[in-house]
């Protein structure tokens, strides 16, 4: 089991929650593209929107991407907006990559109140952005977990045994 694994899906879909288990349990280095970002740039997601803009920030979303991925063994966390840039979805077709997918009302209760995310705004505008996105979520996975009413250990579990079933077909 040493191909990495991506997790893809909209804010508060528990993509760093997941991640951070799964490398724990499968001894995989969990990344978040996010921190890896601020780390890198040494400023806030947020500040980075406010003074950069989004497009800056999603040249440097693909870029850290692609610097990630020759690397195996990582649980790669991404960011809910990654599948926005094209080329980034062309990679992550090519990769084991997870859609977790949940319920709009879910999503938002777990993301309306949070002010590090520059992206939330209203209730309209973030069911938009998440009608607008789900294809692109559908399109750039190998597999969806459906989360609604599953615990993180649940889902976890659900992820490791088909990262196994995935290496013993060798699909990837
Ligand atoms: C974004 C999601 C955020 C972060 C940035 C943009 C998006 O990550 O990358 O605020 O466009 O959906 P999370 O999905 O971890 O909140």
């Amino acid at each position: 089991m040493n191909n990495s694994i991506y997790l893809i899906g909209f804010m508060g879909s528990g993509k760093s929650t997941i991640g951070k288990e799964i490398a724990e349990a499968t001894n995989f280095t969990w990344v978040d593209l996010d921190h890896y970002i601020e780390k890198e740039q040494d400023i806030k997601i947020k500040e980075l929107f406010e003074h950069y803009g989004e497009n800056y920030f999603r040249s440097l979303e693909a870029n850290a991407l692609k610097v990630l991925i020759p690397q195996k063994k990582l649980v790669v966390s991404t960011g809910g907006g990654v599948i926005v840039t094209p080329e980034s979805v062309e990679i992550l077709k090519k990769q084991r990559t997870v859609y977790l997918k949940l319920d709009f009302e879910t999503l938002y209760q777990r993301v309306v109140h949070d002010l590090d995310r520059p992206l939330v705004k209203s209730y309209q505008q973030l069911l938009d952005l998440y009608t607008a996105r789900e294809k692109l979520y559908e399109s750039a996975c190998s597999s969806i977990l459906y989360g609604e009413g599953k615990s993180v250990q649940d889902i976890t579990e659900e992820i490791i045994s088909k990262m196994e079933e995935k290496d013993e077909n060798s699909s990837y």
